[in-house]
């Protein structure tokens, strides 16, 4: 069984549901390979339900993001056309021409993790951006670590101050004039963070293994996400759109953080 976990919601109803529909779906299919005799055919038809039905949610899921002016709209269609042209392959190469039972069980395996991974880690920053604009109207320093961010881990709440900070840093240096002159210091704050994340992850999922907690999974898929995101920071020549593109990424990062913290961390038990 792949668990739908409460992690996965997004607050969104019609989203919420048709993301469960996918992984009852999977579940569904993978209940027929367990079988002690495989109809090929019924894998198929759920396999062929199971596409269609992707095809529609990300329709929908792309809908609801251009009406809400999600700015992650471009990079979620590339991720969805990836998924459905990978599907498209699987569809006619393996299930039709095996009857192998693990083929079609590694695929629904890969079909499951992607959908896992991609709720948890873009389709639970849908909408984020909204609320974040709204509450940055009454806060006016978005970039404070206030009480209601606080774990009451210690080790974690430090942690995550300290990346508040330096998240703060980065974007001091990216909103200042001659820009262009800042080229070594911007990546040596990026770098600082990128390094700080990666050691703050490890110290948070240490903790959680410590305590046994059942959110580790989905904490490590959310946390391997984010850091991809920083590795892939790209500055190669830093321009007028260069500023554009790091505003908007300093906006990401931030508002990646606080979303991640008040929606899963803060579940995350005290010792
Ligand atoms: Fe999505
Ligand atoms: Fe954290
Ligand atoms: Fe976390």
């Amino acid at each position: 069984m792949y668990q739908f976990t409460e992690d996965c919601l997004i607050g969104v109803e019609q989203i919420d549901n048709e993301h469960r529909r996918l992984f009852e779906l999977v579940n569904e299919t993978a209940d027929l390979l367990m079988k002690d005799t495989v109809n090929r055919n019924d894998v198929t038809k759920l396999f062929t339900e199971l596409n269609e039905y992707a095809v529609l949610h990300f329709r929908h899921e792309e809908e609801y993001m251009q009406e809400v002016n999600d700015p992650e709209l471009p990079r979620q269609k590339e991720m969805h056309q990836a998924f459905v042209s990978k599907l498209k392959e699987i569809e006619l190469g393996d299930i039709k021409s095996t009857d192998d039972k693990e083929t079609v069980k590694n695929i629904l395996e890969f079909v499951a993790r992607w959908l896992f991974s991609h709720i948890l880690s873009s389709d639970t920053m849908i909408g984020v951006f909204q609320k974040m604009d709204a509450k940055n109207e009454e806060t006016k320093d978005p970039f404070a670590f206030t009480d209601e961010y606080r774990t009451g881990i210690e080790i974690v709440d430090e942690e995550h101050e300290e990346l508040f900070h330096i998240i703060r840093r980065a974007n001091d240096l990216i909103t200042e004039e001659l820009l262009h002159d800042k080229y070594d210091e911007i990546m040596s704050v990026l770098d600082e963070l990128r390094n700080y994340t990666i050691k703050h992850f490890a110290d948070e999922e240490e903790y959680m293994v410590s305590i046994n907690y059942n959110g580790l999974d989905a904490q490590k898929k959310t946390h391997e996400m984010f850091v991809d995101k920083l590795n892939d920071i790209n500055l190669d020549d830093l321009d007028d759109n260069q500023q554009q593109y790091l505003i908007e990424l300093v906006d990401f990062l931030l508002m990646w953080l606080v979303n991640h913290i008040l929606k899963m961390d803060k579940k995350i038990p005290r010792k």
